[in-house]
């Protein structure tokens, strides 16, 4: 049982393995915390808690769920934090905050007063989403991320580009390395291997670019084997061998990899508003 021993993180050290996780309370004015949130929060710190981790607390007024959020975008908000942390550390806990920001979900009535979207009487705001579309039925459309400055069109041309420069390079050491060997299905099931590497890597470009390293790394070690000579004999038939890359990414994708979903909007267009 190690939940009443220190826990060491890097610089930082809890004095236990106990800690209170970020917990809404809707009772902040303007985003700046006060009494309640110094007693919420602190109360957790007297009683022993190894770290206390305030609530979502919005990077803008414009991530906030409700009106009652608790933000830190502005100094007034910065010096009424300041305190609680203070407390927080003095009775021997590590403040934490979850930053956050509610994309289309914000603009919401506190939770006992229904937690649906809010009316425009009731204060409501424009969200900001990656895309623009609306949280459920009755939701406000949000603004899509274009809207705030990013453009997704340029991201997706870019992607392409260097999504075909990399397949380019792929297919010319196959045809021009390798031309003289070639043979009969060299491509030997990479494309396949492509597409695992992309869900091993949970479609993100630098965990998928790892993973077909992983592959490539496994397929030259697979090659360096095929020349091991133990005795005057191969100790491993060449097929088994040859086998390896593939099993090496279909294990790890089994065995490490949870749940990898595709982006939602692979392969629509992007409609501008
Ligand atoms: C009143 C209340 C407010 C919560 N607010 C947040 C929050 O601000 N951010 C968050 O990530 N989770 C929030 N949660 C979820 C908790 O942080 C926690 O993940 C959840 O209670 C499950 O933890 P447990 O399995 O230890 O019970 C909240 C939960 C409660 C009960």
């Amino acid at each position: 049982m190690k939940l009443f021993e220190p826990l060491p993180q890097r610089g930082l050290s809890l004095r236990n393995r106990i800690v209170v996780s970020p917990m809404c309370q809707y009772s902040a004015v303007d985003g700046v915390p006060d009494h309640w949130h110094l007693v919420h929060l602190g109360s957790r710190a007297v009683g022993g808690a190894g770290a206390v981790i305030a609530e979502a607390t919005a990077v803008s007024a414009q991530g906030r769920i409700s009106l009652g959020d608790t933000g830190i975008w502005n100094d007034a908000q910065v010096a009424a934090w300041r305190p609680i942390a203070a407390f927080i550390a003095a009775q021997g806990a590590v403040p934490g905050v979850q930053l956050a920001h509610a994309g289309r979900k914000a603009s919401a009535q506190r939770p006992w007063d229904g937690g649906g979207a809010l009316a425009a009487a009731q204060g409501a705001w424009t969200t900001a989403a990656p895309s623009a579309l609306p949280f459920d039925a009755g939701w406000p459309t949000p603004e899509a991320l274009d809207a705030a400055g990013i453009r997704v069109n340029r991201v997706r041309w870019a992607a392409v580009l260097a999504s075909g420069c990399l397949a380019g390079l792929g297919g010319a050491s196959l045809s021009i390395f390798l031309a003289s060997s070639f043979t009969r299905d060299m491509t030997a099931g990479r494309g396949f291997m492509a597409l695992a590497a992309l869900i091993f890597g949970k479609w993100l470009p630098v965990p998928a670019a790892a993973a077909c390293l992983l592959f490539g790394f496994s397929d030259a070690v697979q090659i360096r084997l095929q020349g091991v000579v133990l005795w005057g004999v191969n100790p491993v038939p060449v097929q088994f061998i040859q086998v390896l890359p593939y099993l090496v990414t279909i294990l790890v994708l089994a065995g490490w990899v949870g749940r990898s979903r595709a982006p939602k909007a692979i392969g629509l267009p992007y409609l501008k508003r």
